[in-house]
């Protein structure tokens, strides 16, 4: 049995449970977090026996013998927790988004595990929704034909008590720069929306042309283009990825966005509707949005004719909450047989490099190219993020 640690059990310690509360191959045995009974509170939640609580994750990493460590904290923390795991020789590390706040902390991060012999993970649990498995797989066997555009609309809105108005405080470490590095759409959440654009693409993105509109106090409305990097024979590849904030739209998820995808292809377009917000979230007592049929999972535009996909799937699967339990999973699956876990950290640092390429954009009204981020420019001074577009 894999004996697994948090550190960390805030908001989306809610979520990483999920895949190791049935697991026979892995179990949780200690947890960190700088409150003790809110901890305790946490493990009865989620009916774990036997797990040792810590107050500094330091000790916890040198009292047990891990084979896992979730680290599920703030941004600035996830360099220097991630290496001190690393040299203490855990043999797994699942990072949440984003792997850190600069290049350099990501290459440092890298280099350690690397010289340590562990497995990195970084984590995004988007690809694993399994909506977005089955529109992946569809594109694959060539509904749509060659992919040409990719547009995600990422909707937040915060009536009826999304239970995240922490965010919204001047004193949230997500509202801080220094803290978060980015602002909570356009970094945070765009972390998985700038994923999602290249692994539906297949293709590393060029360049980056960002708007975010400096006078709201959340970084939205923002509307960002990229230009996908172009392999041999290509035709060219483009994504277009928008965040809007409606202070008094009710979404049915405690997590306060939902996300709306239309791909087009040379022969076909796709719509995908709903990630985050869909199935039976616990907000609202059932989803109407989901049951609606004007929002199925998935419609297909072809030949004159439009085509639903996954209908059937129920309440449960199409919670966002699969996604995370489907993420853990391989993550186990890679630790106990082996393979490559869904990110690398070179995987990780190459996504977390746009969100950066999306600010500097916004920042200095220009295109941005991503091989202008590099860790030596930034060592250099050569560009720095200096604004995440909140102003509280
Ligand atoms: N995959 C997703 O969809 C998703 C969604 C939300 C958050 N996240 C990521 O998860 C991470 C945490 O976000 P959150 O929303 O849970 O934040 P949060 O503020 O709710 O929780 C942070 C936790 O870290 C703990 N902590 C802070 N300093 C610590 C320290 N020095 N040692 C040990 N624990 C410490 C806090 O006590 C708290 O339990 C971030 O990286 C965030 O980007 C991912």
């Amino acid at each position: 049995m894999m004996k697994i640690g948090f550190i960390g059990l805030g908001e989306i310690s809610n979520e990483n449970v999920l895949g190791y509360l049935d697991s026979k191959e892995a179990e949780i045995v200690a947890v960190c977090r700088r409150n003790r009974q809110a901890a305790e509170m946490w493990l009865e939640k989620w009916g774990i026996k036997n797990a040792r609580y810590y107050y500094d994750y330091e000790d916890m990493v040198d009292s047990e013998k891990l084979d896992i460590v979730e680290i599920l904290t703030p941004h600035h923390l996830h360099c220097e927790q991630a290496v001190y795991c690393a040299k203490a020789k855990i043999k797994g590390i699942s990072l949440q988004k984003p792997m850190a706040n600069s290049l350099a902390e990501c290459k440092e991060i890298i280099d350690v595990c690397k010289e340590n012999n562990v497995i990195l993970k970084v984590y995004d649990n988007f690809i694993f929704y399994p909506v977005y498995t089955k529109a992946k797989q569809l594109i694959k066997d060539g509904l749509i034909g060659d992919l040409i555009s990719i547009r995600i609309n990422t909707m937040a809105g915060l009536k009826d008590g999304a239970d995240w108005p922490w965010c919204f405080k001047p004193d949230s470490w997500r509202a801080d720069i220094d803290t978060c590095g980015v602002g909570p759409l356009v970094g945070d959440d765009g972390y998985h929306k700038f994923s999602l654009a290249r692994w539906f693409m297949e293709r590393d993105i060029e360049k980056i042309s960002a708007w975010i509109d400096p006078e709201t106090y959340l970084d939205a409305p923002a509307f960002i283009r990229a230009k996908f990097r172009r392999n041999a024979g290509d035709i060219p590849k483009y994504a277009q990825i928008d965040f809007s904030f409606s202070p008094k739209m009710a979404l049915p998820f405690e997590f306060w966005l939902d996300d709306f995808i239309e791909i087009v292809g040379e022969k076909g377009i796709m719509w995908i509707n709903q990630c985050s917000a869909a199935g039976n979230r616990k907000m609202f007592a059932g989803n109407l949005m989901s049951k609606s049929p004007v929002f199925p999972p998935i419609a297909v535009y072809l030949d004159g004719k439009v085509t639903t996909y996954m209908e059937e799937i129920n309440d449960q699967e199409r919670n966002w909450s699969t996604s995370f339990i489907a993420g853990t999973r391989h993550f186990i699956d890679v630790m106990a047989r082996g393979g490559d876990p869904m990110y690398t950290g070179e995987e990780g640092m190459e996504i977390t490099r746009y969100a950066m390429a999306a600010y500097l954009s916004a920042q200095e009204g220009r295109d941005v190219f991503l091989d202008e981020l590099t860790v030596e420019a930034e060592k250099g001074k050569l560009f720095k993020i200096k604004d995440n577009f909140c102003r509280f």
